[in-house]
């Protein structure tokens, strides 16, 4: 059984941030945020969404897109770091009962900015084992409302954003689809990457001022050398395990957490870096949206073809990273 895509979706709030706001009460430059990232916008969810309504958003397209009424999907999958609740409900089951998905199971899915390519494989499994016929695959976040827009280390990095695909089961035929994933947790990095407040080591205490933990924090340094190297490994052994050549692959299709880091992976594995899909210049780091907004918008643009071979890489908290292997089914919208 092939779990393939079968359509794409995305949504980004209407609030454009360019670099040149931030200077105005930050000691930044948007020479320096170029420079060092690649960042030249991002986009800011307005006060009354949460992340349930970019889902929301994000998941319609894509069912639009693929002729898929909510009625038919059997599991909803939704990767965030940044749900609209600590601990729960789940995002998921807001996104579930908002799109009237009656007959589907729900859950978030938390491994960081890597959510999205550890929910391919879910999906694929929830597919193979014969539970589901089609999985809405969401990846949608809201960091900017959990940084700290005082420090320049991080907050110029990030913006908000929701993707979305459905995942479908094809039986028989050459395996197509999600060929391969390569997901790996580094659980000895977590404190590189963290925002701890309000879960039961730091549960939030009534009548307090929030403190500084709840806002995200990073060692950036630590994380982008983590970045670098891991990057090199998924794609070389994606590339083993599908037994393809770089040649072969048309997009590589990365994390887009910082150009600088894609930059150094491409050299270190010797890839042309035309070969990478790099559209963080207009989104900056949505963490766990960045791989389906991009494959959203490649599909728009007409960049990918059923039948290309697309690979997705990734990083980010707890630590994670992985990859997949895609052959690509879903035609043009
Ligand atoms: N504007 C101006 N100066 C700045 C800014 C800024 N926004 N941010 C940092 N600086 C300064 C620093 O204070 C430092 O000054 P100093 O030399 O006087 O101390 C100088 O610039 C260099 O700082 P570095 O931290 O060495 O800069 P670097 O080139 O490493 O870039 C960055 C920092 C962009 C954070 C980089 O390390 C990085 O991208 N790391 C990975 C981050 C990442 O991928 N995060 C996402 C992970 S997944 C997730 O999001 C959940």
């Amino acid at each position: 059984m092939n779990a393939v895509i079968r359509s794409t979706g995305t949504y980004v709030p209407v609030r454009r941030m360019s670099n040149d706001e931030l200077p105005k009460h930050l000691d930044t430059s948007d020479e320096w945020i170029v420079s060092h990232t690649g960042i030249r916008n991002r986009h800011l969810a307005a006060d009354d969404e949460a992340t349930s309504d970019l889902s929301l958003e994000a998941a319609r397209k894509a069912l639009h897109r693929g002729g898929v009424d909510p009625a038919e999907i059997d599991l909803i999958l939704l990767a965030t770091a940044t749900p609209d609740y600590v601990g729960f409900p789940a995002t998921a089951c807001i996104v579930q009962d908002k799109l009237g998905a009656v007959n589907a199971a729900a859950m978030d899915i938390t491994a960081g900015c890597t959510g999205f390519i550890y929910g391919l494989e879910t999906a694929k499994g929830f597919i193979a084992s014969g539970f589901a016929r089609n999985v809405l695959l969401i990846g949608a976040e809201i960091l900017t409302r959990h940084i700290d827009w005082q420090d320049r280390n991080t907050c110029v990095l990030f913006g908000d954003g929701a993707g979305a695909v459905v995942v479908g089961a094809q039986e028989g035929g050459e395996p197509t689809g999600v060929l391969h994933s390569h997901i790996r947790a580094e659980g000895s990095g977590a404190r590189l990457l963290e925002r701890t407040a309000g879960g039961s080591r730091y549960p939030f205490q009534s009548g307090t001022t929030p403190q500084n933990d709840t806002y995200l924090k990073m060692e950036g340094r630590q994380v982008y050398n983590f970045a670098v190297r891991v990057i090199v490994e998924t794609i070389q052994t994606l590339l083993e395990k599908g037994k393809a050549t770089v040649d072969q692959i048309k997009y590589i299709v990365p994390h887009q957490a910082n150009i600088r880091i894609i930059e150094a992976a491409a050299k270190r594995a010797k890839i042309p870096i035309d070969k990478f899909y790099i559209n963080i210049q207009e989104f900056a780091n949505t963490s766990a949206a960045t791989i389906p907004i991009a494959l959203a918008e490649m599909q728009g643009k007409h960049l990918l073809e059923p039948g290309d071979l697309v690979l997705t890489v990734g990083f980010g908290a707890g630590l994670t990273y992985g990859g997949n292997l895609i052959r690509w089914t879903a035609p043009h919208h």
